[in-house]
């Protein structure tokens, strides 16, 4: 095995420019390789990595344009992340995996459930959850703040958008945990364990879906999909993919971002007490936040004919990889200060996290509400949060977030 990986290494030095490497997200060293490929480099073509030869999109301008041609540049073909398809796993359709028509339809039926007017009905609920989850916080005592605020929150608001049982609502963190990590799919052994994980998950959701059926609507997503026209008639692996979908959508992405809410602003103790002294900030800070941390680094397209970007040659089946992550401190965008928290900065809100165009999250506004509203119920206490010790990283280029960070907090 040891001859293999050094053959392997051999044939193959590493690419200092392969920002596809776990390591270099779970030691938090991707800020260099990704400003040298925007200085020089904005459209790569990685030749080796773990995931084969790959165009690294590194800059804003060439990332929104890709995304306003979904039909020249697919979601399907060769799904959403670095990692291929496998011809021998069965696939899990989602429709951030689906190109238009079929794509259309379907986010159609979850689109209502997003609405501002859906917003103003949950926040009192997301206050109250987030209320007595601060509250139950112990002062002047190190605890993982991910653990019991991050995950606690997203999980608990994933439960009420599912209408999920609320005692079993931490399986939710579980199965998101096995579907969102593309590390886990390197290995055959890994891979079955993920799929057995997956399947349990759909396995349990068909349960709740039984229940839910010929029965009148209610406001959860559950009931939202059985009565869609689009959504209904679809079959298993289509209906778990879309659960799936709904799941790490929504809980990784908004767990970093509320981990990066207090990580974040400890690096930046100028914007933390900005903040601090302005509430009236905290709707900026929120874009700011997600900004800074962009809690998906990638998402992959797949060519569908030759064509060109920025003067490359882009093949059909060529495979793209979006870092918005990169996007994201572009500083031809942003400006100088594109790498630091800046709570009052003019154009936060123009970030690249969500994506952009017909697969822009639909998410997108329950997310910054559920950051929002934690920040200011931080505010109410007066509490600031302290990182005691660096956090533990996610090892991998998809998610981009924290396993665990020990905080304290203290009245400010
Ligand atoms: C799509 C990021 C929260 C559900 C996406 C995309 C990104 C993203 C990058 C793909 C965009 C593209 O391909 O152009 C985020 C971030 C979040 C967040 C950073 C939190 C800060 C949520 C939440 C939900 C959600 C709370 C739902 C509960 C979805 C769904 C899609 C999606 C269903 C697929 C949309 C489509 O293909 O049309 N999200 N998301 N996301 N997100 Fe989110």
């Amino acid at each position: 095995m040891a001859t293999m990986v050094q053959d392997v290494a051999a044939a193959h030095p590493v690419d200092p420019l392969d920002v596809s490497r776990a390591e270099l997200y779970a030691e938090d060293r991707w800020q260099q390789p990704f400003a040298t490929l925007r200085e020089t480099a904005p459209v790569y073509r990685c030749e080796h990595s773990d995931y084969g030869p790959y165009w690294s999109v590194s800059t804003y301008k060439p990332i929104v344009e890709i995304e306003s041609l979904p039909d020249v540049f697919s979601s399907e073909a060769g799904g959403i992340t670095l990692a291929d398809f496998i011809e021998s796993d069965v696939r899990m359709p989602m429709f951030i995996a689906r190109d238009r028509p079929v794509h259309t339809g379907q986010r159609r039926t979850v689109a209502p459930a997003f609405t501002p007017s859906e917003m103003t009905r949950m926040t009192a609920d997301i206050r109250a959850r987030t209320a007595e989850v601060l509250d139950e916080l112990p002062w002047g005592e190190t605890f993982d703040w991910v653990d019991r605020v991050s995950i606690e929150l997203t999980t608990g608001m994933l439960a009420i958008l599912f209408d999920f049982p609320w005692a079993e609502r931490r399986k939710l963190t579980f199965w998101s945990d096995w579907a969102g990590d593309i590390e886990l799919i390197k290995t055959p052994e890994l891979r079955r364990q993920r799929l057995e994980h997956m399947f349990e998950c759909g396995a349990y959701f068909q349960g709740l879906w039984n229940a839910k059926l010929n029965q009148p609507q209610t406001p959860d997503l559950i009931s939202m999909m059985i009565h869609s026209d689009a959504m209904s008639h679809m079959d298993p692996h289509e209906f778990i993919g879309n659960l799936i979908l709904l799941i790490v959508g929504g809980n990784d992405t908004t767990r970093n971002s509320m981990s990066a809410a207090a990580y974040g602003l400890d690096l930046f103790p100028d914007a933390r007490v900005q903040l601090e002294d302005d509430p009236s900030l905290i709707g900026n800070a929120v874009s700011e936040i997600i900004r800074w941390q962009t809690p998906l680094a990638h998402m992959r397209r797949t060519a569908l004919v030759d064509t060109e970007v920025m003067g490359q040659l882009i093949r059909a089946g060529d495979k793209l990889a979006l870092w918005y992550l990169s996007a994201n401190r572009d500083r031809s965008v942003f400006g100088e200060d594109a790498d630091a928290i800046r709570v009052d900065r003019p154009n936060a809100r123009r970030h690249l996290a969500f994506g952009h165009g017909i697969h822009r999250c639909v998410g997108a506004r329950l997310a910054e509400l559920q950051v929002g509203v934690l920040l200011e119920e931080m505010a109410k206490r007066r509490m600031r949060v302290n990182v005691v010790a660096e956090p533990e990283r996610v090892a991998a280029c998809f998610v981009h977030g924290y396993r665990s960070l020990p905080v304290e907090i203290s009245r400010y």
